[in-house]
């Protein structure tokens, strides 16, 4: 079984390039994940794919079963989670398709079911740094050995959506340190946290934040923008694989 997965998000629905070698469809006590689990290779390394907001986009981010996914990965030995996710750029300097590999989160989330230890068991896990350290480094490695320029590091601040913010909540989180605005970063990096797992992210800048760029947010412009950086991510992964134990 692979010890790897990759969660792909917009723009990343499946992964071409993937040598799929098998597929199945999991359930979990928590209901089912979003996709079958795809199995397969990327440069001769095994890795197992999951689209997160499921393979026809039909899942949005308040929506996904969060639990199931992560508790499905686990259940397929899954130890390390690559996580891909299109994000609005807050910071200046961060241009569209560019790539960041976070270090931090805030979450600003609402409604979500953000725990395996809902009763019975008091635990909380230590969130201190969200995204594992060692896996972030063999992403930025994959990155110089590809080289695809990255940034490094990134504040991601995920809210509820679908919906976008508004240019004053967008402030707010410039405020609070937020550097990207996506939606699907939490409850997911404390939920690998809880079940033990490594966990890091390529975040794609798909557009300018609310009230950083010209032009309304679309949908066209973010798909886009997203085609361009998804290619780069690619090869980051493929390299970061390479890089690493599963
Ligand atoms: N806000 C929240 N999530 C996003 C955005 C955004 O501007 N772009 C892509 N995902």
């Amino acid at each position: 079984m692979p010890a790897a997965a990759v969660i792909g998000g917009t723009g990343l629905e499946s992964y071409p390039g993937l040598v799929v070698t098998g597929e199945r469809r999991m359930t979990t006590v928590f209901g089912d994940p979003s996709a079958p689990l795809v199995f397969g290779e990327i440069g001769g390394h095994g890795v197992v794919f999951l689209s997160r907001h499921g393979p026809d986009h039909d899942i949005a981010p308040h929506r996904i079963n969060y639990r199931a996914n992560i508790r499905a990965l686990r259940d397929a030995g899954v130890e390390r989670i690559f996580a891909v996710a299109a994000v609005g750029g807050i910071a200046p300097g961060l241009d569209s398709s560019d790539i960041v590999v976070p270090h931090q989160i805030v979450d600003y989330t609402m409604s979500r079911a953000g725990t395996f230890f809902d009763e019975g068991r008091v635990v909380h896990v230590d969130m201190t740094h969200p995204y594992t350290p060692a896996l972030r480094e063999r992403l930025l490695r994959g990155a110089e050995a590809a080289g695809v320029a990255v940034h490094d590091g990134g504040v991601y601040g995920v809210t509820e959506g679908p919906r976008f913010e508004t240019a004053a909540e967008i402030d707010r989180m410039e405020r609070d340190g937020c550097t990207l605005v996506g939606m699907t970063a939490m409850p997911e990096a404390a939920l690998a946290r809880e079940l033990g797992m490594e966990y890091a992210a390529c975040a794609v800048v798909a557009n300018p934040a609310a009230g950083r760029g010209a032009a309304e947010i679309t949908l066209e412009e973010i798909y886009a923008n997203l085609e361009r950086g998804m290619e780069g991510v690619r090869r980051v992964l493929a390299a970061g694989l390479a890089a690493g134990p599963g």
